[in-house]
């Protein structure tokens, strides 16, 4: 292995002032590491955030945003030598730290681990947390990449440890830069490889002047949890699109999970799952148990700003939607709606939802509810199985018909 000093020449950042989706600015992170010669020994440039759930003193649990507001600082990033490896720390403020580290292997470098600590005494940063102390997520990655390759990973990764989601995006890595020049040769992540639409589409025509409104696509599916303190209580795998009709006017509103936060609570007969995001001030979904072995939805409560400064707010405690028995959980893969007012539909796209008794964080194994049980491909045996017991009771009416007849013929001998 080549001798690196540990020493960090050059530090660079550049903050790449982006929108996302028009609402969130966050920063790209970018990393120039250099050694005692002034050489390259690791580049990065890469975007992140953080949803960290914590309890707070009344028992309660809360969620914060943890992202780059062009403050970070990269304290305790090394190049390595030769008992520890290349490492990347980053600091948001004094009360966030993320570090990862990187080893090396003949042919091949790794994305070792990541190391998330936060400090839960800080209440600007955590408002009313139950003073914990220090707070540390330890998430071994293990992606590995051929040496001399930069690693790039443009779609979002989310990891969820510990009640912190973490998310990148735009990744762009190479630890172990040989002759101080970063390699052209990336290593797309599996998920860029199969988004055979990551490259930007160049129009090379004029777009047409006559707008005609284009079917909004299908929502982003999101992940979302809610944690008790004793681990995630409910846990929803969805995408939601919203259709609200006001004054005859059709709203079609895709939620994009990058920039929706989430909360909620558990109890024993009841669990709220509650989204919100720049425009929804809150979209909650109320779970009840029934018979004491089945859930559902009971209640949507939704309130969002229409853009023009009108709000928009409805609430319905009396629905009846993905039934399922306790300790499973419900799942639909087409598009399915929930109607919760005649002017207010949700349309659920690869929806998986267990909203009690989730344990160790992960979906029952139990078989789950599947809403293809009253799907339209069921209406073909169904229908198979009425038209047999039509041409059955013709067979018997005709057999019994005949028999009269026989019996009627006879007795006029
Ligand atoms: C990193 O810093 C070195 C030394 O200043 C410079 O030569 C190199 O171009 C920089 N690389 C990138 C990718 O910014
Ligand atoms: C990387 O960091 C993790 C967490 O701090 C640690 O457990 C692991 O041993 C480190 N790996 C190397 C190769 O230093
Ligand atoms: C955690 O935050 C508290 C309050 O800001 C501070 O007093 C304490 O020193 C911090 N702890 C560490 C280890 O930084
Ligand atoms: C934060 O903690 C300090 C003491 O550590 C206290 O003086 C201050 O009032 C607290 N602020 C809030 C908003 O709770
Ligand atoms: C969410 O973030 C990822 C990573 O940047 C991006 O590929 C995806 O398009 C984003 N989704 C939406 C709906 O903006
Ligand atoms: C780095 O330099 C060495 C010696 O000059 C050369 O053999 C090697 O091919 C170079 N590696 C790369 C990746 O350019
Ligand atoms: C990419 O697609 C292949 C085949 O379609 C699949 O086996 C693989 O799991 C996918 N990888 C990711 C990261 O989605
Ligand atoms: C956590 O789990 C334990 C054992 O399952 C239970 O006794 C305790 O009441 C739970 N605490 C909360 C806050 O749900
Ligand atoms: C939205 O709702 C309106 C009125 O209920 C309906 O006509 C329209 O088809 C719906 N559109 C979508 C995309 O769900
Ligand atoms: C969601 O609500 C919380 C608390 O009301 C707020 O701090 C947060 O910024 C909101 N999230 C978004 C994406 O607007
Ligand atoms: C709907 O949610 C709002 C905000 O949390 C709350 O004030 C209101 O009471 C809820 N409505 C119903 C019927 O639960
Ligand atoms: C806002 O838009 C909605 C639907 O497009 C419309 O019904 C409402 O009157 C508008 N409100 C204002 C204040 O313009």
């Amino acid at each position: 292995m080549r001798q690196m000093s540990p020493f960090v020449t050059f530090l660079k950042l550049v903050e790449l002032q982006l929108w996302i989706t028009g609402a969130v600015r966050s920063y790209a992170l970018e990393l120039n590491l250099t050694n005692s010669e002034k050489a390259t020994c690791l580049y990065a440039k890469w975007q992140m955030d953080f949803k960290i759930r914590y309890e707070t003193a009344n028992r309660d649990y809360k969620t914060v945003t943890i992202s780059d507001h062009g403050t970070a600082t990269y304290k305790g990033s090394i190049c390595g030598d030769d008992r520890n490896g290349p490492k990347i720390a980053v600091q948001f403020g004094s009360s966030f730290s993320w570090s990862v580290n990187f080893t090396k292997a003949a042919t091949t470098y790794s994305i070792d681990s990541i190391l998330i600590s936060y400090n839960t005494s800080d209440n600007t940063t955590f408002p009313e947390a139950k003073d914990k102390g220090i707070l540390t997520v330890h998430e071994p990655v293990a992606v590995v990449i051929p040496l001399n390759n930069i690693f790039r990973c443009k779609s979002l990764s989310a990891l969820e440890k510990d009640g912190v989601v973490q998310e990148y995006w735009d990744v762009l890595v190479q630890a172990f830069v040989q002759n101080g020049t970063v390699s052209t040769k990336e290593f797309l992540c599996g998920e860029d490889k199969n988004s055979t639409t990551v490259a930007p589409i160049i129009h090379t025509t004029v777009p047409s002047p006559t707008v005609t409104p284009t079917p909004k696509g299908k929502p982003e599916v999101g992940t979302y949890s809610v944690n008790n303190g004793n681990g995630t209580c409910l846990l929803a795998t969805m995408g939601l699109q919203l259709n609200i009709t006001q004054d005859k006017a059709v709203s079609v509103i895709n939620i994009n999970p990058n920039t929706t936060d989430f909360t909620g609570n558990c109890h024993p007969q009841t669990a709220l799952l509650r989204l919100n995001s720049s425009n929804i001030n809150h979209l909650d979904f109320v779970f009840a148990v029934k018979n004491e072995n089945r859930f559902y939805l009971k209640e949507v409560n939704v309130s969002m700003n229409l853009g023009n400064g009108s709000v928009f707010s409805f609430v319905n405690n009396n629905l009846s939607y993905w039934d399922a028995p306790l300790g499973s959980s419900y799942m639909c893969n087409k598009e399915q709606t929930v109607a919760v007012s005649g002017t207010f539909q949700i349309n659920t796209f690869d929806l998986r939802v267990q909203p009690f008794n989730v344990m160790e964080g992960k979906y029952s194994t139990d078989l789950a509810q599947d809403c293809s049980a009253d799907d339209d491909n069921f209406f073909v045996p169904i229908a198979v199985g009425a038209a047999l017991a039509a041409v059955l009771i013709l067979v018997l009416l005709a057999y019994f018909i005949g028999l009269k007849r026989h019996h009627a013929g006879y007795e006029q001998f």
